[in-house]
C-alpha cells in the first residue's frame, strides 16, 4: 500500500467534502458526522464521478401516503442516474449486493479506501 497525503483534516469540516487525486486515482473525502470517509470517484453503475453528487438525506421506509425524510447528510446521490449511497458505509441503499468488500472493482459498490489521519493530514492508502 502506498500512502498518499491528500488533505488537511481541517479542510473537510463536518458535512464537508473534498475531491483529491491520489496517484492515478481520484478520491472523494467526506466528513460524515465527524468521521472522514474516502471513496473512489467512480460510480459502480456506469462510472460517473459519483463523489461530485449531491449530499442529502432520503425518503425513509414508511406506510403508503406517509413520507418521512431522514439520514440528512449521509446520502450521496450519483449525478448521472441518481443511485443513492450511504456515505457511512458506501452501500447502495436498495441493492445490498452493492456492499463494500474486497471484490473486483466492477462488482463493487463505492470502494472505501483505507484512510489514516495523523498530524492533521489525511492520507489515503492505495495499492502500488
Ligand atoms: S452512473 Fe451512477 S447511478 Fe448511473
Amino acid at each position: 500500500m502506498k500512502r498518499h497525503p491528500v488533505a488537511k483534516a481541517s479542510d473537510i469540516p463536518p458535512g464537508g467534502r473534498k475531491i483529491v487525486r491520489a496517484g492515478a486515482a481520484e478520491v472523494g473525502l467526506f466528513n460524515v458526522g465527524g468521521e472522514i470517509r474516502a471513496y473512489r470517484n467512480v460510480c459502480p453503475h456506469a462510472g460517473a464521478p459519483v463523489c461530485s453528487g449531491r449530499v442529502s438525506g432520503t425518503s425513509m421506509p414508511s406506510r403508503v401516503y406517509e413520507y418521512i425524510y431522514g439520514m440528512e447528510g449521509c446520502i450521496l446521490r450519483c449525478p448521472w442516474h441518481g443511485w443513492e449511497f450511504d456515505l457511512r458505509t458506501g452501500e447502495h441503499l436498495v441493492d445490498p449486493q452493492n456492499r463494500l468488500k474486497a471484490v473486483p472493482v466492477e462488482n463493487e459498490a463505492l470502494e472505501r479506501i483505507p484512510l489514516e489521519q495523523s498530524d492533521g493530514t489525511v492520507y489515503v492508502l492505495l495499492p502500488g
